[in-house]
């Protein structure tokens, strides 16, 4: 049986944690700070649970520079997906609150019919929210959104598919998206797509615009779905309304999701019986989240509105703590560096070998957290890419004798992936480098 140190594991999510963090957190299962009881006994409302909620919270707003008067960080349940949910239903609901607000303030208190029409109108004629699909994992989110508001409501603003053979791989150039002129009730995107190794390079220069094309537009609100690379560089989370990731990749184990929201989205919600009285111009579903989905009732319970998984939490938190002792003053640009550093290895491996590899991906979009190739059998002179399967067996089955694990592709794409994350060693990175180069040779 192998040792943890002998093993370089690359799968995609769940992903390694730093070992110190599994150690630390083994000791808290078994016996928390001599308490003699488990962590996962304790009262989700003991005062250890909210030390663990708020240090969890001060390391992730000192990590991300998080302006805390403006943002919350909520920690929630059902993962990334549960989040392709919520982020509609309540930033939907968000939107119709502000029109309802609008229109009493215009037509007067008492005119429950005449508001209640005029905002069926306005959702019918305006409410619009923007997709940006460029891999599997904004799909989903944009077939969601679709699913709870009605498609008519969705507008995917760009399809990265089209411009690309039919596959995910490219982000088309922004002047080819179609956001909603005068805004929308958001803007969603996938900051990096684990599936196909596609990663925005940097903030999108067309949302950062606080509005839609003109004066009386929507104001902007940027969804991002960082499950995949969270803390794993600098961002200015002041561009984002909703930033929202599960912990299994960068942060912790399953269980877990983060969301950091600017808190004047929290304070618009609308009544029920009006969300009801909408139907069917819109579906109740589309702007009614479940309890447990409501952003402003997890906010005003500090994340404590149910049983919140504080085991689950402090993993999380220990990891959180290790990022800010170990990058001090650099906090998440010293993860970033270390991170890029990784990724230069494996690619320039990859690079070195055009006639053994073809990283799927363009170079402008190439994910520094998932490195998604092909093993080919040389380079075809139609440019066609044709994967090699028996080789790739082959380089599976090499890289298992050497300790390099979960490097299979996912089984829509196929193919190799090598998950960066950030607990990935330096040393596994460059053994896996090491790999590639040596079965190029072979
Ligand atoms: C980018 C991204 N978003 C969302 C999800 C879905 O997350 P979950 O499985 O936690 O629902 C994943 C899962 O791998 C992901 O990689």
């Amino acid at each position: 049986m192998p040792s943890r140190s002998e093993i370089a594991y690359f799968g995609a999510g769940p992903a390694p944690l730093p070992t110190a963090a599994i150690e630390q957190s083994a000791q808290a299962f078994v016996n928390f700070q001599d308490t003699g009881l488990s962590l996962a006994e304790i009262s989700h409302r003991s005062p250890t649970a909210n030390k663990i909620l708020s240090d969890a919270k001060d390391a992730l707003a000192t990590l991300y520079d998080i302006p805390t008067d403006e943002y919350d960080v909520l920690f929630m349940q059902a993962g990334g997906t549960g989040e392709f949910s919520a982020t509609v239903q309540n930033l939907v609901g968000y939107w119709i609150e502000k029109r309802r607000r609008k229109a009493i303030a215009e037509l007067g208190e008492g005119k429950d019919a005449e508001v209640l029409d005029r905002v069926k109108r306005e959702v019918e004629a305006e409410l619009k929210v923007d997709y940006l699909v460029t891999g599997s994992w904004s799909l989903k989110a944009s077939q969601e959104a679709s699913r709870l508001l009605g498609a008519k409501y969705v507008n995917v603003a760009v399809d990265a598919r089209k411009s690309n053979n039919g596959k995910f791989g490219k982000i088309p150039d922004e002047k080819e998206w179609k956001l909603t002129p005068k805004g929308s009730a958001f803007t969603y995107y996938c900051d990096n797509e684990t599936v196909d190794g596609v990663e925005f390079p940097g903030f999108p220069k067309s949302l950062e615009s606080t509005t839609g094309a003109g004066e009386d537009d929507d104001e902007r609100i940027v969804v991002a779905d960082m499950s995949s690379n969270f803390l794993s560089r600098k961002i200015d989370v002041r561009k984002f309304g909703v930033i929202f990731g599960g912990a299994q990749k960068n942060l912790g184990i399953t269980g877990i999701t983060v969301v950091i929201i600017r808190k004047s989205l929290l304070s618009l919600v609308p009544p029920p019986t009006f969300l009801h009285a909408l139907s069917p111009v819109l579906p109740t579903s589309g702007a009614l989240p479940p309890i447990i989905f409501s952003f402003s009732t997890i906010a005003s319970n500090n994340s404590l509105y149910n049983t919140l998984p504080i085991f689950n939490l402090y993993v999380a938190t220990v990891v959180l703590q290790m990022l800010v002792s170990t990058f001090g003053q650099k906090k998440v640009s010293g993860q970033e560096e270390v991170a890029d550093r990784k990724a230069a290895l494996i690619y320039g491996a990859l690079d070195a070998h055009p006639d053994t590899y073809h990283v799927v991906p363009d170079k402008s979009v190439r994910s520094r957290m998932n490195i998604c190739f092909r093993i080919i059998s040389g380079t075809p002179s139609d440019g066609q890419v044709v994967a090699d399967e028996a080789k790739e067996k082959a380089f599976l089955a090499g890289a298992e004798k050497r300790g390099l694990l979960g490097l299979k592709g996912h089984r829509s794409v196929g193919g190799m992936r090598a998950s960066n994350y950030n607990a990935v060693l330096l040393e596994s990175a460059q053994k896996l480098a090491d790999y590639l180069v040596e079965f190029a040779k072979s």
